[in-house]
């Protein structure tokens, strides 16, 4: 396998974001996975590739030695199997199953968001454990009304995939029922998935949603719940941003 410059670069993008989820808190132990489609820039060979973080291995150690804890591999030619092509031996993240599925159903729509990402936030994680906040677009709404960032970053809003097994195809399929509509989605009492044209977007868009989740509970913490912007400020400022 050689690495190119884009690549080199791509490694390099990954191994930033995964400091960055280790050190917001949102990758304990191995928690967490980040995808890559490859394939532009992979030399010499058909198919489609991707850089993706191995299982059990921990953020921390994704970003201080990227490729001893990150595989490369390529889908057979029948869409079947995959083979592990970087040198080193480094099983896919478990998550698999929901990043392959989205990497397909994006490239299916021709949509160009090439990086998946999923991490554990821990205050948006603390929001899917109320039942009030799972209904369609209610967190979205609040997410939004906290501060004006939120509406303009992070304009689809969140969808919401309830509880499923980890790693299984039923949260796979449950997740890209939601992709037509957002680019950032909660999984019930686990975390959040993001897609994006390249790392740094979907991480951005969650730490933002996360930002507004904190401001919630500081809120909370203080004593009152946050008024939140009004409908009206809202809609101002969809107008002004062209959302
Ligand atoms: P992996 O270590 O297999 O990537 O799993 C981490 C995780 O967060 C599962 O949801
Ligand atoms: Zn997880």
């Amino acid at each position: 396998m050689k690495y190119n410059r884009q690549l080199t670069e791509r490694i390099a993008e990954v191994a930033e974001v995964a400091g960055y989820l280790w050190q917001k808190g949102w990758a304990e132990r191995n928690g967490g996975n980040i995808s890559y489609n490859i394939t532009d820039v992979a030399e010499n060979l058909c198919g489609h590739f991707f850089l993706v973080t191995g299982t059990n291995r921990r953020m921390r150690y994704v970003c201080s030695s990227p490729m001893d804890n990150m595989a490369v591999i390529r889908i057979s030619d029948d869409g079947r199997s995959y083979a592990i092509v970087a040198e080193k031996y480094i099983s896919p993240t478990s998550e698999l199953p929901s990043h392959l599925s989205i990497h397909d159903y994006l490239l299916g729509r021709g949509r160009n968001q090439k990086v998946v990402i999923h991490t554990h936030p821990i205050e948006l994680v603390a929001m899917t454990h109320n039942a009030a906040f799972l209904g369609r677009d209610v967190l979205s709404r609040l997410l939004w009304s906290m501060i004006p960032e939120t509406r303009a970053f992070c304009p689809k809003g969140v969808g919401i995939v309830p509880y499923a097994l980890p790693g299984s195809i039923e949260l796979a399929d449950a997740t890209i029922a939601q992709l037509d509509d957002y680019d950032v989605v909660l999984w019930e009492k686990h975390g959040a998935l993001g897609v994006g044209e390249n790392v740094i977007e979907p991480f951005d868009m969650i730490d933002t949603l996360s930002k507004s989740a904190q401001i919630y509970m500081s809120g909370r913490a203080m004593g009152f719940t946050p008024a939140g912007m009004s409908d009206a400020q809202m809609q101002q400022l969809k107008e002004a941003f062209n959302l």
